[in-house]
């Protein structure tokens, strides 16, 4: 039997209609109720699952997420494969909203979050290596996949996870700038890290959402993000359409 390939779904995402539905799956976990169920079913020709970060209903906000629950379930259904869908805001200049990114680094400014499945009954401290947090094979796919569409693109930048619920003030972007990051998003983490502890192939595709705070005049709005994610996800779907038949389902 061939491995399913998973999609989390972020906010914009709480459904994938190019998805042919099998069936729903609710599962409890040695961590806690994953976000929703898991829908299964078939994109492209290959057994899909996929996964609403936020809940079925946008109900569950960042630092609220049992990232836990829904990587150990995804990984005990036999998913070796994640692609991580992500709404985020544009820091570098060549990040405007609607753009698809797909990032190589993460900054990590989350806290109070469970981060790690090595924290009881240790028989020796465990440390991933995490130099690249994400897979080189599957980025590598859905950047050739994007290229083959002609899809408005970038192929690499640094990813900030921030503790959320809010918005960052303009002085807290104007710092992860120096620091390096590219985009912000709340989510990235501890899923990224998660992924690497069980041994998942994990990549993450960011649709930017809206410019981050401070780098144009005004307030950032719901309305705006979620405009902004229509067009944006309606890219994604196109994409994983294109990707998910090419990756290896080893
Ligand atoms: N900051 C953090 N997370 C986000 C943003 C943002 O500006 N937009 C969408 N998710």
């Amino acid at each position: 039997m061939t491995a399913p390939m998973a999609v989390i779904g972020g906010t914009g995402l709480a459904s994938l209609d190019t998805l042919k539905i099998a069936h729903r799956e609710t599962r409890a976990t040695p961590y806690g109720e994953p976000s929703s169920p898991l829908i299964w079913g078939e994109l492209a020709g290959q057994t899909v699952v996929f996964l609403a970060r936020h809940g079925q209903h946008h109900t569950i906000p960042p630092h609220k997420i049992n990232y836990r629950a829904n990587l150990w379930v995804l990984h005990h259904v036999g998913v070796r494969q994640v692609i991580a869908v992500a709404a985020v805001g544009g820091i570098r200049a060549d990040m405007g909203p609607g753009t698809l990114a797909f990032p190589d680094q993460i900054v990590d400014y989350t806290w109070g979050r469970h981060s790690t499945f090595f924290d009881k009954d240790l028989s020796h401290v465990t440390h991933i290596d995490f130099t690249e947090p994400y897979s080189a094979a599957l980025r590598e796919r859905l950047i050739q996949a994007a290229r083959d569409l002609q899809l408005d693109a970038r192929e690499t930048c640094t990813y900030a996870a921030m503790q959320g619920p809010r918005l960052e003030t303009a002085a807290e972007i104007r710092r992860l700038e120096r620091d390096g990051c590219d985009i912000v998003g709340m989510t990235g983490m501890p899923e990224a890290a998660l992924a690497r502890e069980l041994g998942l192939r994990y990549a993450a595709c960011a649709v930017v959402a809206n410019w981050a705070a401070g780098k144009v005049p005004g307030e950032i709005t719901m309305a705006e993000i979620e405009r902004n994610l229509v067009a944006g996800m309606d890219k994604v779907k196109t994409l994983l359409m294109r990707v998910i038949p090419v990756l290896e389902s080893a």
